[in-house]
């Protein structure tokens, strides 16, 4: 199967090729859907410059050198040299017949792709933030696999640094089995609260801390179990985040920052004996061009810091070249928050003048907007403290069950209950997602869970509508069968259908999951349209039919792949 996109822009080339000479046939004739026709391609503009003629002529000797009758009603010249487009019903028909089990999603040639995302940090409640580059990490992983990449998940938690002296002896004092302990699974921040607080107000406690940070750091195995407690705790409290979110990763991803300590002093080492380190005011920096702040100064990256402590900039350096060397990366992504866009500037630039970061080797940042709360500032409680992200989705999948309480009255609970967790759960990673991912947006229970409009549940229940369609025709003997396109609405919908593997192309390219959303909304929608024009139970006609249903089947197949690489389920009945 070719999507016509690709279809057609083979067949450009060629008449490029044709009709200027085979240097114009590797030119892109930017072929993009248009309001006017299917497709509308772009070719003559850029060429006319090259050609020193006018675009409308160029246009029309493209028209002309054009063999594209199979795929297209007679292609039309407009405005100022624009190629309409309009795809042929039996074309259609014929590539959705094979659009086979990968529903036209190409299998690219294969990358290493180190992922890291979601990364909270240890005995701290996990935030918005996080569940959102938890959830459009976790689509960009599901995504880039089903292209055919080896993505490798990195979980990069924060999981060592100063507030572990703290954080052991606070959990000394109150003792491992104690309630407050526990709270580490539950709600980490009640524990890490409680921790600070004495940090700030009790200098022997302080002190206590600072030593602690000191034998940690030194590898003391006693402290190193004590952490390794902390750590335990908190990966429980993670899990049943995950779990409950339905999300990909696993404690084999965990890449925390303390696997990295044994290399930190080297990193450090090495830039200092190549000159690219240097120290100012007792620290060793590294002094990158371009990076100046107020009146001038240089803003350095801080690699150790003046009592010899290393931080979250050496760790990342230790990391980049941990997932160039060791993993064989050929592209590396980090699905992090917005603001940490300067960090991994000056990380990636000091590892390029290492040697650490090669060429070769893309890094993207793929940066995570903030979720905002109603009064358009970040989301937080009524009384100024981070939502607890396990609550918000208990509420997600608690406004669910309403939801599907009346929609659904005659199925029993556990089924109801059932359903209200994958609808609750999909609207929160469908809100997450459908927005493009370094915009901003606001969390709005009532919008994410509406049936109406772009969202999770909308197309849950779309796929759910299918699924009766097809049960309905299965109890009364009717199957599937050879497609033929003849109203407009069908037509459509095939076309819309052709779409998946391109948009799904364009996802693992740019990293913008909304696309693949808005492509099955779009979906959706020309199904509604085709369901409101082309009756499929009803008709009395048992080949056009039995068309009908493949391409409902079709649609559902196409809704059910595209949603899973969202991580979104499909309930079998809404
Ligand atoms: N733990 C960090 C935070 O909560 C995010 C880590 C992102 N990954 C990285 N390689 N720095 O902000």
């Amino acid at each position: 199967m070719t999507s016509p996109t690709v279809a057609l822009t083979e067949r450009f080339q060629q008449a490029l090729g044709k009709a200027f000479g085979d240097e114009y046939a590797d030119a892109d004739p930017v072929i993009r859907p248009s309001q006017f026709a299917d497709l509308q391609a772009n070719a003559a503009m850029a060429l006319a410059k090259r050609l020193g003629s006018k675009p409308r002529d160029v246009a029309a000797r493209i028209v002309e050198a054009l063999d594209v009758d199979d795929v297209v009603e007679a292609p039309e010249v407009t405005g100022p040299g624009f190629v309409n487009l309009r795809v042929r019903p039996e074309w259609v028909a014929s590539q959705v017949e094979q659009l086979g089990t990968r529903l036209g999603v190409p299998e690219q040639p294969r990358q290493v792709v180190p992922l890291d995302y979601s990364a909270p940090n240890v005995a701290k409640e996990m935030h918005v933030a996080h569940l959102r580059t938890t959830v459009v990490g976790d689509a960009l992983a599901r995504t880039l696999e089903h292209l055919g990449h080896e993505v490798v998940r990195q979980n990069h938690v924060g999981d060592w640094g100063t507030p572990f002296g703290m954080l052991i002896e606070h959990l000394l004092d109150v003792g491992r089995d104690s309630e407050e302990a526990h709270d580490l699974e539950a709600s980490p921040n009640r524990f890490y609260q409680a921790a600070r607080a004495k940090f700030d107000g009790d200098e022997t406690f302080a002190a206590r801390a600072r030593q602690r940070v000191v034998t940690l750091q030194a590898g003391d195995p006693d402290t190193l179990a004590l952490w390794g407690e902390l750590i335990e705790l908190s990966k429980a409290y993670f899990n049943r985040i995950y779990r409950l979110l339905d999300v990909t990763l696993t404690d084999d991803d965990l890449a925390g920052e303390s696997i990295y300590n044994d290399a930190l002093a080297g990193i450090c080492d090495e830039l200092e004996a190549a000159g690219i380190a240097t120290v100012s005011e007792g620290a060793l920096c590294v002094f990158l061009e371009g990076h100046t702040g107020r009146e001038g100064k240089p803003v350095p990256l801080i690699i150790r810091k003046s009592d010899g402590g290393y931080g979250y900039a050496t760790t990342d350096l230790a990391t980049i070249r941990h997932r160039v060397e060791d993993l064989r990366a050929d592209r590396v992504l980090y699905v992090v928050g917005a603001p940490q866009a300067l960090h991994f500037q000056m990380v990636w630039e000091t590892a390029r003048l290492a040697g650490w970061l090669p060429d070769g080797v893309e890094v993207v940042h793929v940066k995570i907007g903030n979720v905002l709360g109603p009064d358009g500032k970040i989301l937080r409680t009524r009384s100024g403290d981070p939502i607890r992200l396990m609550s918000l989705l208990e509420e997600a999948v608690e406004r669910a069950e309403g939801v599907v309480a009346e929609s659904r009255p005659d199925l029993d609970a556990e089924t109801r209950s059932h359903i209200a967790w994958q609808v609750g759960i999909g609207a929160v990673k469908y809100a997450d997602l459908s927005v493009s991912h370094d915009s901003e947006y606001t969390f709005d229970f009532e919008r994410m869970l509406s049936l109406q409009g772009n969202t999770g549940p909308y197309l849950q229940y779309a796929a759910a509508r299918i699924r009766s369609i097809l049960r309905k025709a299965a109890e009364a003997g009717h199957s599937a069968g050879p497609l033929v396109v003849g109203e407009e609405a069908e037509r459509a919908l095939g076309l819309a259908l052709l779409g998946f593997g391109d948009v799904v192309a364009a996802v693992g390219d740019t990293l913008e999951p909304h696309r693949l959303c808005g492509y099955l909304f779009d979906l959706a929608q020309a199904f509604t349209a085709f369901y409101e024009h082309c009756p499929v139970l009803k008709v009395d006609d048992d080949a056009v039919r039995a068309s009908r249903l493949t391409l409902c089947t079709r649609t559902l197949d196409v809704l059910v792949a595209g949603l899973d690489l969202l991580g979104i389920q499909t309930p079998d009945q809404m």
